[in-house]
């Protein structure tokens, strides 16, 4: 992020808290600009993403004019048809856009369903896709592809990812914010060229997103707009849900950046997220869901030398927002065991050591940091690719940092089962050679506080 941002951020900051908290809000962009596109009812930029329920499947997509939204599916055949929902959004007054989103449900875990969307006219209906439910419970071991800040120029580690993909190595990918670069861009023809981009991927697998600072435009308004996720309460910002033995909680650290747009927001997630993770830990739900992951754009944790990235915003989102030191998340997350934190937007690799205020926490178990850790792991993976350069790091590091890469890449997450966790860091730069891994083991799961 350049200086001059960041001095944007620190001055709307001052600006808001001198203000006595007063709430602004901002319209959706507008703009008149003029897209061309062909076979305006035809769909388009389809992508997958969980429902409510382990038995549901959400199918969204887009048509540059208005018309009927239908989905087919079943196992083999076509034979179940659903009515869904069409919403128009507009990036500007002469591009406006409809964002279909249809649910298929009482799906059949473990079992493998195809579909296709569009209006139901012959002419206007999608390629048929494929996708196989999870098993049901939390008896299995799902696999992700996990990465943050993927554009559509420059793009590098999707070719592999969509290899990995064809190979069926995953069963979900999670995108912890920034898309496209940017979603609004020309009047959102970046971000539907960067839908039809990853649709040959997320039309076949759950395509699980957090929101970044890329995503800001107009409240956050396409990101809002463009995608489904579960529980969806609020808009996408913050949601959580469960994958097998994983309850993932996924946040907006830009609320701690964009105020903006109105603090409340920031007030009402936070609020959200100690009884989030209050209900988390109760014990009949931690049982069926030990690992609590927490997935969020900015991260917490970082030592690059990025502007203020890993000092003043790291220590907003840690301690709390300036001179009143409220709604920081570290503590949520360490007197609520949270086990691992993935982030992104520092356009890197990097692992931490377990850390709690700024100071590593050594295990019981000399020569294993990641046995029965003693505070949450952060993880920042941002280096998926996109037209802006690398983040460099510092001559000195700070000792929470173990491991970090500038290689452009990706990183895969296995959950063996409740007590293994095995994470690994893919380099696209070294053709897919993995360049850092580790076990996450932790045979008891709850608050790091009187560990
Ligand atoms: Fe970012």
């Amino acid at each position: 992020m350049s200086v001059i941002v960041q001095y944007f951020v620190i001055i709307t900051h001052i600006i808001i808290i001198a203000s006595a908290f007063k709430i602004s809000s901002k319209s959706d962009d507008i703009s008149t600009e003029i897209v061309q596109t062909d076979n305006k009812t035809q769909p388009q930029q389809i992508h997958l993403s969980l429902g409510d329920n382990p038995t549901q499947m959400v199918a969204t997509w887009s048509t540059m004019s208005p018309t009927d939204t239908i989905v087919r599916y079943g196992v083999g055949q076509l034979v179940t048809v659903h009515m869904g929902t069409m919403t128009n959004f507009s990036n500007g007054v002469n591009h406006d856009q409809y964002i279909h989103s249809a649910i298929m449900d009482q799906l059949t875990p473990n079992t493998s369903y195809i579909y296709q969307v569009g209006s139901g006219n012959p002419n206007e209906m999608s390629k048929i896709y494929n996708f196989t439910t999870t098993p049901i419970g939390n008896n299995w071991s799902p696999r992700f592809c996990v990465y943050g800040d993927l554009g559509f120029i420059n793009p590098q580690s999707y070719s592999r990812i969509l290899s990995d993909v064809n190979k069926g190595m995953y069963d979900m990918i999670i995108h912890v914010g920034d898309f496209a670069y940017d979603l609004d861009s020309n009047f959102g023809d970046m971000g539907d060229k960067f839908m039809r981009l990853m649709e040959p991927i997320a039309a076949r697998l759950p395509y699980m997103t957090s929101p970044g600072n890329h995503e800001n435009a107009g409240n956050f308004s396409n990101y809002k707009n463009r995608f489904r996720m579960p529980n969806n309460d609020n808009q996408n910002m913050f949601y959580s849900y469960n994958v097998g033995p994983i309850h993932f909680i996924s946040i907006s650290t830009e609320y701690y950046f964009y105020v903006n747009y109105g603090l409340m927001q920031l007030l009402n997630q936070y609020k959200w997220l100690a009884e989030e993770l209050k209900t988390a830990n109760l014990p009949e739900n931690r049982a069926k869901q030990p690992w609590i992951i927490v997935l969020g754009h900015r991260p917490l944790y970082c030592t690059n030398s990025d502007g203020n990235d890993c000092g003043i915003a790291a220590d907003w989102l840690r301690y709390g927002v300036p001179f009143i030191h409220l709604l920081g998340i570290e503590d949520l997350l360490y007197l609520n065991g949270v086990d691992l934190a993935i982030w992104a937007h520092e356009h890197t690799y990097e692992r931490m050591w377990p850390v709690y205020q700024e100071k590593v926490v050594n295990s019981s178990t000399p020569g294993q940091p990641y046995f029965n850790p003693k505070a949450t792991v952060h993880i920042v993976s941002g280096s998926a690719g996109c037209q802006e350069d690398h983040d460099e790091f510092p001559q000195v590091e700070k000792d929470y940092s173990a491991f970090h890469s500038t290689d452009y890449g990706y990183s895969r997450m296995t959950v063996y089962n409740s007590t293994h966790l095995y994470f690994e860091q893919v380099s696209d730069d070294q053709k897919g050679k993995i360049i850092d891994q580790i076990w996450l083991i932790k045979t008891k799961h709850g608050s790091f506080l009187n560990d």
